[in-house]
């Protein structure tokens, strides 16, 4: 791995990925070209003091641009493409699907096809030195019922929210391009990520912003969901391992070890509040109960055995260490928060999720 195309990392995991690598390749001469359109969700704020910048080449454009997709290829002689770059946010494929299907499958469709052109036709590089690594989630697998066993690399595809069909578009391209011309390629399904630098749409920096702006926590349905939740660092060094030692044409699924329902995760950020924000009255006081999401996934789980067996690899933050860390971050960091803030998009999206419900 010499040269490295980052998509998305200008977004929640793929700039913690762009910054991993740049601290791993300390001893490497690793170029890291991070290409990202800066949607609502993407920010230069997420890509500053970076380690070892002179390593980083930032690039604003859209993986849907096949001239530009190429071009860069081709001027970086890219060997490896580490692919976050989508439309990530569930509650917006359901009120706007659109730009699910341009991003996640046609911008996927794009890399693939650039890569094939560029290692397999052009044969630009030795092949055993070339990988594309696809990043996926969990969603694409669906919904389990109390009793089910937790996903595995074999459980049948059922994805239930436009996000997740979408990805799971993706994921049959990606997987199809391996099978037929043999593109060196691994792909993660991954469980829900929570950390540093994620845009505060999601569960946990939401919950985290409104409590500490004395705002209402909103809680859909009964709060008895349940996801897999991992720290962000720990994907990154998950996804450092597949590259590095995966086999190509495999898929390996990536998860936390941990289940809790949604309102424990929001009364335990509430708990962590009182201790370093205290307000008059306990942050609990703040949570209310809203419409549930329509066609809500009730439970996620993730069997990560066969990452664990393979490359060694498991989850080193527990759920407290890792919510810890994510509020003290937030706490540290408060220019990354007004900065979100000031966008109007974003108040634009919290008046369109949040008021009717
Ligand atoms: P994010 O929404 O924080 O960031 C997405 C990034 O992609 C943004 O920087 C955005 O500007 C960029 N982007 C969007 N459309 C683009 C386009 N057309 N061209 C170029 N760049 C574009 O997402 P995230 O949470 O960091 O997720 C990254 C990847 O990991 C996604 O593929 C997602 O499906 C997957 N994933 C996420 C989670 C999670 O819990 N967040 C879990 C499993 C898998
Ligand atoms: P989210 O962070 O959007 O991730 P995903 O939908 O990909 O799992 O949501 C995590 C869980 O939290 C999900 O069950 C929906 C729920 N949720 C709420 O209860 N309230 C909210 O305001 C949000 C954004 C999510």
């Amino acid at each position: 791995m010499k040269n490295v195309l980052v998509t998305g990392g200008a977004g929640f995991i793929g700039s913690n990925f762009v910054r991993y690598l740049l601290d791993a390749s300390r001893e490497s001469q690793l170029q890291v070209v991070n290409l990202d359109a800066l949607t609502y969700a993407g920010s230069l704020e997420n890509l500053r003091d970076l380690p070892r910048p002179e390593r980083h080449t930032f690039i604003q454009g859209d993986i849907c641009n096949r001239d530009l997709v190429r071009d860069l290829l081709r001027r970086h002689q890219i060997d490896t493409i580490v692919h976050f770059a989508a439309e990530t946010h569930v509650d917006r494929s359901i009120l706007s699907p659109e730009p699910f299907i341009q991003t996640n499958v046609i911008g996927t469709f794009t890399l693939l096809e650039a890569a094939r052109k560029y290692w397999l036709e052009k044969k630009a590089l030795p092949l055993e030195q070339v990988r594309f690594h696809h990043v996926s989630t969990d969603e694409v697998y669906g919904t389990l019922k109390p009793e089910d066993p937790a996903f595995s690399e074999t459980t049948p595809y059922a994805p239930n929210s436009p996000y997740a069909a979408s990805k799971a578009s993706s994921d049959h391209l990606a997987r199809s391009y391996n099978h037929t011309y043999q593109l060196p390629l691994t792909i993660s399904n991954c469980s829900n990520n929570y950390g540093p630098r994620q845009f505060p749409e999601k569960l946990i920096p939401l919950i985290i912003l409104n409590a500490l702006t004395g705002k209402p926590l909103p809680v859909y349905g009964d709060g008895q969901q349940i996801r897999d939740w991992l720290f962000v660092t720990d994907h990154c060094e998950a996804i450092h391992k597949i590259i590095t030692q995966g086999r190509s044409g495999e898929t390996y699924n990536i998860g936390g070890n941990n289940q809790p329902a949604n309102l424990t995760i929001v009364e335990t950020v509430c708990d962590l509040l009182d201790e370093l924000q205290p307000l008059a009255e306990p942050h609990r006081s703040l949570i209310k109960f809203v419409t549930d999401r329509p066609g809500h996934d009730r439970r996620y789980a993730m069997n990560i055995s066969k990452i664990k067996r393979e490359l060694g690899w498991q989850p080193r933050y527990s759920l407290t260490d890792g919510l810890l860390a994510t509020v003290q971050w937030m706490l540290a960091n408060p220019d990354w928060v007004a900065a979100i803030q000031k966008q109007r998009e974003y108040q634009t999206w919290l008046d369109k999720n949040y008021d009717k419900r």
